[in-house]
């Protein structure tokens, strides 16, 4: 595996790389969910290219970017062993050169859920993504369905701006207990590792309700809330998994997408289930 920090380097070793070429988008901190995009993208392309970067566009103010867990080493280590060719880790200089201040914008799906409680942070997101595209020029990148709606505006602006990539969805990787896997899982203390897991389980509850035919959302939900305690809820929602718009009514006979993010103590946790109505 080639470790490049520069983008004359990038353009060097991609230029020796057998297509199609894969990309896998990280911030490090790698686990088990970022090593099944890894294991996907070398089952099916010629070449795997990763990248970890910790993206300051993308964390609001008073997020955790200043304490990110970063864990290059071990990380490098993970990559290699999963038969990555090319890990691209830039610092801010090369992302971000002075001066380089255009962004794009993510898009009305970026309104809705995190988007709205998280101002700006798609918006980094897209710009990120949309410059790692231009450098890396993958033929495919996978990304985790963890975010989902992250996966959405990738989906929407790849598609709006005709980029040559096709972006490739992958499952949530889960704990044994449920828990959905995440770099952010490090900040719990063991009370709260044991409480994490009830987002999923009240999750699994409301598409569990859709699943039998259940419409009505608000009521959904609520019932469903009152399970998540000592978790305190952010959103619990329900959405078409392209638009992201949070829906009072579930159409019948579509294929849906329960969201929700909650602290665990002052962790922030997001997760979502799929759920095909009757
Ligand atoms: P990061 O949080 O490191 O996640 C990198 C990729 O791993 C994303 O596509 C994410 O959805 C996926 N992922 C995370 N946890 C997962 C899990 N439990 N199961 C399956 N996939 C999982 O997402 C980002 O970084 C950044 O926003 C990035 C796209 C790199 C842009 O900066």
């Amino acid at each position: 595996m080639r470790v490049v920090r520069t983008e004359a380097d990038l353009r060097d070793a991609r230029a020796a790389l057998a297509t199609p070429v894969g990309f896998v988008p990280t911030m490090g901190a790698l686990h088990a969910g970022h090593v099944s995009l890894v294991s996907r993208a070398r089952g099916e392309c010629a070449s795997v290219v990763a990248s970890i970067y910790v993206n300051p566009l993308q964390f609001g103010a008073g997020e955790d970017l200043g304490r990110y867990p970063r864990t290059f080493d071990a990380d490098k280590t993970v990559l290699r062993a999963s038969g990555v060719d090319v890990l691209f880790a830039p610092d801010d200089a090369v992302m971000y050169p002075p001066g380089s201040n255009a962004t794009i914008d993510p898009g009305p799906v970026a309104d809705h859920l995190e988007g709205e409680r998280r101002p700006g942070h798609f918006r980094g997101v897209a710009t990120v993504v949309r410059k790692l595209f231009d450098l890396i020029a993958p033929q495919r990148a996978y990304f985790g369905q963890k975010d989902a709606q992250q996966l959405a505006v990738v989906r929407a602006m790849t598609a709006a701006l005709d980029l040559p990539v096709e972006i490739v969805g992958c499952p949530i990787v889960r704990e044994a207990d449920g828990l959905a896997m995440s770099s952010r899982n490090v900040y719990l203390g063991a009370d709260e590792r044991r409480e994490a897991v009830k987002l999923s389980r009240v999750l699994r509850a409301i598409a569990q309700a859709l699943a039998v035919g259940g419409r009505d959302v608000a009521a959904i939900t609520a019932r469903a809330a009152s399970m998540l305690s000592p978790l305190r809820s952010d959103y619990l929602a329900v959405v078409d998994p392209n638009a992201f718009a949070p829906l009072e009514t579930a159409p019948r006979g579509a294929d849906l997408l329960t969201v929700g993010a909650a602290y665990c103590g002052t962790t922030r946790l997001i997760d979502n289930v799929d759920v095909r109505t009757p």
